[in-house]
């Protein structure tokens, strides 16, 4: 059983969810699911998903730890439309919704239509970066929408002293992870038929970027 003491806290959550939730009104698509990669704490999952009603949300993520907090935070702020979180790896070459295994509802009743990910490429080895293409490449229809958000460089340059210093303090905890090059980020999106829509800046340096899968 969860229990509400799982609950983590990830107070940066606290700050950047309104303007994510601004954003994430704007251009997930009206209906279906929504897939969630990375969700953390689930702090995000429990304030998004009542918010963004009809739509479900489908919290996962690769760490027991942070899914325990994510049901914890799922008892403590229930909503209908907001699922259990699945064990996730982005790296993994098949999805777990590919298969359909642990779900509790039908995705051909609410298909996937748009995959969220909020902070973690950078702190990831590059390979969890391609892993997310590859898997939105596959799980997404024709017109479903990739949305990231996190701190890039652009044209191989920071955008403000403080994503230099966050990028050094994440590589010193781990030479694989960095603040990643936005460019490079599309490049690999697009061998996906993911096309790059956007950017919108968002508060602290850091960006939302919007893809959308070709064919529509
Ligand atoms: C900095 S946290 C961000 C969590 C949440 N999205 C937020 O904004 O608070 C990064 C998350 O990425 C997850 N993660 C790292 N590598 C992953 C992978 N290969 N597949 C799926 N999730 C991964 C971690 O478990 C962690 O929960």
């Amino acid at each position: 059983m969860h229990n509400p003491d799982d609950r983590q806290f990830a107070p940066a959550t606290q700050r950047n969810r309104d303007p994510i939730l601004a954003i994430l009104t704007q251009v997930l698509p009206s209906s279906g699911t929504v897939l969630e990669i990375s969700s953390g704490t689930g702090e995000h999952a429990v304030f998004f998903a009542p918010a963004l009603a009809p739509r479900r949300w489908l919290p996962t993520d690769l760490n027991p730890a942070a899914r325990a907090s994510i049901a914890a935070w799922q008892l403590y702020a229930p909503a209908a439309n907001l699922h259990p979180p699945l064990a996730l790896d982005v790296r993994d070459p098949v999805w777990p919704v590919e298969t359909a295994a642990n779900l509790d509802f039908d995705l051909k009743d609410s298909p996937i239509t748009a995959i969220v990910n909020i902070n973690m490429i950078h702190i990831a080895p590059w390979s969890a970066c391609l892993g997310l293409m590859a898997g939105a490449g596959r799980i997404l229809p024709a017109g479903g929408v990739l949305y990231l958000y996190g701190p890039f460089k652009q044209n191989g340059r920071h955008t403000a002293p403080s994503n230099v210093e966050f990028d050094q303090t994440l590589r010193l905890q781990n030479p694989e992870w960095g603040v990643r090059n936005l460019e490079e980020v599309v490049a690999v999106a697009q061998t996906q038929q993911l096309n790059f829509v956007r950017t919108y800046e968002m508060p602290a340096n850091n960006l939302s970027v919007l893809f959308q899968k070709a064919g529509e």
